[in-house]
């Protein structure tokens, strides 16, 4: 065999030494000629690239793996020239190959996850660029599309390049809702039109910021709670609860009691955290019975919600009744009939229900009684006769107790005088004076003092004693005796003679200055 291994020399076209070596076989005979082949890259070591003599002795083949990457990068056509010279006979031969790409390469994305923040306020139609992947192939085994998982709130959308290069966006057409779906997880697909297809793909991972796009809610629009009357300040009353789905501060919800009476305002308060109502102030059931508020819950940016609290006060028994006189008559004559109204009271508590409830009765064991006809008016009356001369004067104590559990009560005391009627006749301390007198005494001398008692009162009581008329011997009682009206002292008129008069028997009345005297004989 006339084989004869030749000094092959080439040139690139693009300055750069191929890693590839061509072994040339032939057979001296042409002269010279243009040569020209397209090769597929990537072809094995030792495939048949042409035959340059058309004899078994001039086969061009591969020597190295040829990567039409790596030789012309993205550059079409892909092709290197050499010159080839033959010896026996000499012979001049310009070899061209054209390198053809074969889709080796697929896309390929530079990092493996792309991150975006995208608010949920994001307006329809923002657009958010992605990074591009790149595929070294050229013509259809290049990039040549990109697709994205399906999704609800995102579009795909395509640009190329000034240079070629196809990068893809994509493009908000529902709105997010971070509190429904606070993050999305998507993949981009880039693919090439080589056979077979080769893909890239990327994760798109979309966090969802937030936005306040949500106010608090109440767990409840009414809230009841009851408060007992007089709670310590710090009591708690009821805890009201609002929530928010919104993240951070946009979330944070603060309480606080709106557009009340000033007065709850000083009586209740609200934890702006806890939302705890709680007592502040003096809880009075006498002045408030009921307390309706309002509480709004607020969010950081400001969003708010606002439900109704309604706290009935529970009474306690903290009023004691109280005793009013209506009228009060004294004094009261002895002689009034069983019953006769001494006074008109009324009584009050302000407490309610049983608390209220008021009943009076007279604290000693005395001639009187308490009754009521009239809700809350009592009428204290005389339950038997009276006896000035007995009792002259009462000390009646009225006590209302209420029905409370402690009760309370209250006394007041009445000090009723009882008047004098003149019911008692003057009564001698003797049924009979006895005195003597000497003979012949002198006129004026006072023979005996009579006393009479009344125990009637004042004029009642005031005792004049009077001589009844009589005769003595044919002539007036007066002319021998007389009594003095005032002090009761009786005196001789004139002298008297034992041998005419040895006895003298006469009459003194007593009488008292009421209306109705009495009088005594003697
Ligand atoms: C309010 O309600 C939420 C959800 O029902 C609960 O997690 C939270 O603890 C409640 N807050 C208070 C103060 O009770
Ligand atoms: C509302 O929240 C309050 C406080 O946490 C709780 O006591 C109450 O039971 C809740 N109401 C409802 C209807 O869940
Ligand atoms: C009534 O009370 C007054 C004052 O306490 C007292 O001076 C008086 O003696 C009392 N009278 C009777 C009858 O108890």
């Amino acid at each position: 065999m006339a084989y004869q291994q030749l000094l092959c020399k080439w040139r690139l076209y693009f300055g750069f030494q191929p890693a590839m070596v061509i072994f040339l076989l032939f057979f001296f005979k042409i002269v010279a000629g243009q040569i020209r082949y397209s090769v597929p890259e990537e072809m094995k070591k030792g495939s048949l690239i042409g035959n340059v003599l058309k004899t078994d002795k001039g086969i061009l083949v591969v020597n190295e793996r040829i990567d039409r990457e790596q030789l012309c990068g993205d550059v079409t056509p892909c092709s290197f020239s050499f010159e080839m010279i033959l010896e026996n006979p000499m012979e001049l031969h310009h070899v061209t190959i054209e390198v053809l790409d074969v889709n080796d390469h697929p896309p390929v994305f530079k990092k493996s996850d792309i991150m975006l923040d995208i608010s949920e306020s994001a307006n329809i139609g923002a657009r958010f660029v992605l990074d591009s992947a790149e595929d070294p192939d050229v013509g259809v085994n290049g990039l040549q599309n990109y697709v994205l998982t399906s999704n609800d709130n995102f579009v795909l959308k395509q640009h190329v390049n000034p240079d070629g290069s196809k990068y893809a966006e994509i493009v908000l057409q529902k709105q997010l809702d971070r509190e429904k779906v606070p993050s999305l997880s998507l993949k981009l697909i880039a693919v090439d039109g080589g056979n077979p297809q080769r893909s890239g793909t990327v994760n798109i991972n979309i966090v969802v910021l937030d936005a306040n796009d949500n106010a608090p809610v109440f767990n409840q629009s009414v809230y009841k709670a009851t408060v007992i009357e007089n709670a310590a300040k710090g009591t708690k009353i009821v805890t009201v609860n609002a929530t928010d789905v919104d993240s951070g501060s946009n979330g944070y919800i603060t309480y606080s009691i709106s557009n009340v009476k000033s007065n709850i305002a000083d009586l209740l308060s609200i934890d702006q955290v806890s939302g705890v109502l709680s007592v502040s102030g003096p809880i009075d059931f006498e002045r408030d019975k009921k307390y309706e508020l309002r509480i709004d819950a607020k969010d950081q940016g400001g969003l708010t919600d606002s439900s109704k609290v309604i706290i009935e006060v529970t009474d306690v028994n903290d009023n004691a009744p109280t005793i009013s006189v209506m009228s009060f008559t004294s004094p009261v004559s002895e002689d009034s009939p069983p019953g006769t109204t001494i006074g008109i009271i009324n009584v009050k508590d302000l407490d309610s229900s049983d608390n209220g409830q008021v009943n009076c009765r007279i604290e000693q064991n005395a001639p009187f009684k308490i009754k009521s006809n009239l809700r809350n008016y009592y009428t204290l009356v005389t339950d038997t006769v009276l006896d000035r001369e007995s009792v002259s004067d009462y000390n009646i104590t009225v006590v209302a107790t209420d029905a409370g559990m402690p009760p309370l009560s209250t006394k007041r005391t009445f000090h009723l005088k009882v008047s004098d009627v003149n019911d008692n006749s003057p009564v001698f301390s003797q049924g009979v004076y006895s005195a003597f007198i000497a003979e012949n005494n002198s006129p004026g001398v006072s023979l005996v003092t009579v006393r009479a008692k009344d125990p009637d009162e004042n004029q009642n009581a005031r005792i004049s004693y009077i001589l009844e008329d009589s005769d003595l011997d044919g002539s007036p009682v007066s002319q021998s005796v007389s009594v003095n009206a005032e002090s009761g002292v009786i005196h001789a008129v004139r002298s008297f003679d034992y041998e005419q008069v040895k006895q003298l028997v006469f009459v003194v009345k007593a009488q008292d200055g009421g209306s109705s005297s009495s009088q005594v004989a003697m």
